[in-house]
């Protein structure tokens, strides 16, 4: 799977890059990920990217003639263009269903990070990206917002995770809709906190059991609407 990060804020990404399930299915070559600073696109002797909104009105746009050219000479950077992904608030809720379809339907994203009060409408009109939102709270930019989306991806490539640590199981993932159940490791006690007795009974039914209604239980009371 391939992202091309299309950012005013390249640095962003190089502690990202590093994290270990990443950092790891890059040199294993099942991911890449390429950023590039849109500012790099701009024709101008003063490389502006952004400009006041015609109309009035409080803050900066992005300019819809580099991020275009961005996106244009990136696509053809690789022989397949990719999906092109803006993340806003306004978008469609990123949830793992859509993840799913995501990395089961492309081998390539284009993610635009906006940043400021956003992008000239156009280069929505002329790209036709997917928008994505991940969650109804406004950030400062989309780059945190793209490092959630490739993160959620990233795991679902095949490989990615050995099989010791499959996303299936995941809380909301395919084979598990709903929350995962606690997990305990040494020591058995702790501060006078013990670790449930059925996990050292050696009784595998039993256990797999109690994990199931732990599960159920806690997505009874923290989140309900997933058993609908
Ligand atoms: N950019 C700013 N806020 C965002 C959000 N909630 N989701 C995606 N991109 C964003």
């Amino acid at each position: 799977m391939r992202f091309d990060v299309l950012t005013l804020f390249p640095e962003m990404f190089s502690g990202y890059k590093t994290q270990s399930i990443l950092n790891k299915a890059i040199d294993r070559e099942l991911v890449e990920v390429h950023v590039h600073n849109m500012r790099d696109w701009t024709t101008d002797r003063h490389h502006k990217m952004d400009d006041r909104p015609f109309g009035g009105g409080p803050g900066m746009i992005l300019m819809v003639e580099p991020v275009v050219n961005c996106v244009r000479d990136v696509q053809a950077m690789s022989d397949r263009p990719g999906q092109v992904i803006l993340t806003t608030p306004q978008g469609e809720r990123l949830r793992q269903p859509l993840c799913e379809e995501l990395a089961s339907t492309h081998q390539r994203f284009i993610v635009l990070c906006g940043r400021y009060e956003g992008f000239d409408q156009r280069v929505i009109d002329i790209l036709k990206p997917m928008e994505i939102s991940i969650g109804d709270y406004v950030l400062n930019g989309g780059e945190v917002a793209s490092m959630v989306l490739i993160d959620s991806l990233v795991r679902l490539v095949p490989g990615v995770l050995g099989d010791e640590q499959s996303s299936w199981d995941d809380s909301f993932s395919r084979g598990n809709r709903i929350l995962e159940y606690p997990q305990y490791t040494r020591p058995r006690s702790f501060e006078g906190h013990d670790v449930p007795e059925i996990l050292l009974s050696g009784d595998h039914g039993a256990i797999e059991a109690w994990r199931k209604n732990q599960s159920l239980e806690r997505t009874k009371q923290r989140r309900s609407d997933l058993l609908e």
